[in-house]
């Protein structure tokens, strides 16, 4: 099958990749969270996210999770899920996963020497480290609503980080 899906690296600006399983629902939330709070803040970085798994490949986010996203101000529909692929470990600086789960499967997937440095996305926000964003998959709007809480509390503290850090490298603190 003809179908060459190319990821040229991200250069000069730094490159933070969100990962959940399915990608249609926590990291496409997360990727949304953190492209509007960055936009607010005027930060110029190269966002993306993608899933462990390939079941939902080509698909829009969950109508919930854009429900959800909408609601609160943003545009996810245009996302589509891709899965995660090799060359992620080169293009960007930070992989950040939702659960232990999609860490252990990162963790298989990174090749020796890679570029991305790995770790929870919750990692990031004070008083959380370690936690997971729980999968809403099985739950309904409120549960949804619990993911775009958390996940915008880690865009937050992840652009506080970005602007301080401003035109000083790449992802030094994060
Ligand atoms: P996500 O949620 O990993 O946050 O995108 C899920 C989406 C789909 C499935 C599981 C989790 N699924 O089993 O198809």
């Amino acid at each position: 099958m003809a179908h060459t899906i190319t990821h040229p690296p991200v250069r000069g600006k730094p490159a933070i990749l969100f990962v959940c399983l399915g990608n249609i629902c926590r990291s496409p939330l997360a990727e949304g969270a953190f492209r509007a709070e960055a936009a607010r803040r005027g930060l110029d970085v190269a966002v993306d996210s993608a899933g462990t798994g390939a079941w939902h490949q080509g698909e829009a986010p969950d109508p919930r999770a854009q429900a959800v996203a909408i609601s609160n101000g943003v545009d996810i529909s245009r996302l589509r899920a891709r899965q995660v692929v090799a060359q992620d470990f080169d293009r960007f600086d930070l992989i950040l996963g939702m659960d232990d789960e999609n860490m252990a499967r990162l963790r298989q997937l990174a090749p020796t020497g890679a570029r991305a440095r790995l770790s929870l996305l919750l990692d990031h926000v004070p008083g959380h480290k370690g936690q997971s964003v729980a999968d809403p998959w099985y739950g309904g709007l409120r549960d949804f609503e619990l993911t775009w809480h958390e996940v915008s509390q880690a865009a937050r503290a992840l652009a506080d980080v970005l602007t301080v850090e401003r035109g000083g490298g790449p992802l030094q603190r994060l």
